[in-house]
């Protein structure tokens, strides 16, 4: 492969694990961090995560951008985007290994009221005979990637799954709903798993309305973006009982602001935006790989639809 100029603009301890992944997999590409960029526009190839709006303005020549992760909304929330250019995200199997086993995780949390035995556990009661395990049916609202992976291993594992997507979608044992059909899904499910990708069209989607679609005491799982989802809307619904809990990963400020009530909310789980992170030397042999793809006019691997967001 010929010398290339590659750019990485993203917080900087982002940028030394891409940077110790590149030297692992590519020793022999150059690869410059943030600051290190004095000529952005010799850069071709351009990875991008979290960064400055505005930042970008000066990366003329850029061949391919990518983003770090499975979103873009970083990027096209960007008018200073560099124009004209192709535009690709991660998409591997170790994101959905990881973004799977949470929503499992999750899952279970709210089916084998788990919170529940860890108060039973603080006041030494032995609760032998209330009911361990709850009557769920799950619904995957996204069914891209991620939201796929995860329906399928919900269902390897014996639950009731269905899906909701824009576009029809056929998977194998997952009720699918698409396009119009979304309050008969959202009546037919009381574990909400949202795997969303965020634009437009899913801007606060998980607002009070929505929550009221669902039968009461339904569990909301959030791990898209944050927001996709109101805050508000959702203590609101935790207090009325129309959601019995909540486990989120995101949320529309991050980090979250120490004052928000969900840090205390004894029916709200919460983790900070670590349900998948991108392993990056997984990332590096994708991205290299469809930067010689740009090299040899072959269609691109995951490049985003411009105008569906995603
Ligand atoms: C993480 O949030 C990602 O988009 O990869």
């Amino acid at each position: 492969m010929k010398d290339i100029s590659i750019g990485l603009v993203t917080p900087a301890a982002i940028g030394r694990r891409w940077l110790d992944a590149f030297k692992r997999v590519a020793p022999h590409l150059k690869v410059l961090l943030n600051d290190e960029i004095t000529d952005p526009g010799a850069i071709e190839l351009l990875l991008v995560w979290k960064h400055q709006k505005g930042v970008l303005a000066p990366f003329e020549n850029v061949k391919l951008l990518y983003s770090l992760g499975a979103g873009v909304d970083h990027l096209l929330a960007d008018p200073d985007l560099p124009k004209n250019v192709p535009i690709c995200r991660i998409v591997d199997p170790l994101l959905s290994f990881s973004m799977s086993n949470y929503i499992i995780y999750a899952v279970l949390e709210f089916q084998r009221r788990m919170d529940k035995y860890r108060k039973d556990q603080q006041t030494g009661t032995w609760d032998h005979y209330a009911p361990p395990e709850r009557t769920i049916h799950i619904g995957v609202l996204g069914l891209g990637y991620l939201g796929q992976d995860a329906a399928c291993k919900l269902t390897g594992l014996g639950f009731d799954v269905s899906g909701y997507s824009l576009s029809p979608k056929n998977i194998p044992n997952i009720n699918c709903y698409h396009g119009a059909q979304l309050d008969s899904f959202l009546t037919a499910v009381n574990v909400l798993v949202c795997t969303v990708p965020y634009t437009k069209k899913t801007h606060a989607l998980l607002n009070q309305s929505l929550f009221n679609k669902l039968p009461k005491g339904s569990y909301l799982i959030n791990v898209a973006r944050g927001k996709v989802q109101v805050a508000s809307d959702i203590l609101a619904a935790l207090d009325s009982g129309q959601l019995a809990g909540a486990f989120l990963d995101v949320f529309e400020t991050e980090p979250l602001p120490s004052d928000s009530p969900f840090w205390q909310h004894p029916k709200v789980n919460i983790t900070p935006h670590i349900a998948s992170i991108t392993n990056p030397e997984a990332g590096v042999q994708q991205i290299m790989a469809n930067w010689q793809r740009l090299q040899q006019r072959k269609p691109l691997d995951n490049q985003v639809n411009l105008q569906k967001g995603y």
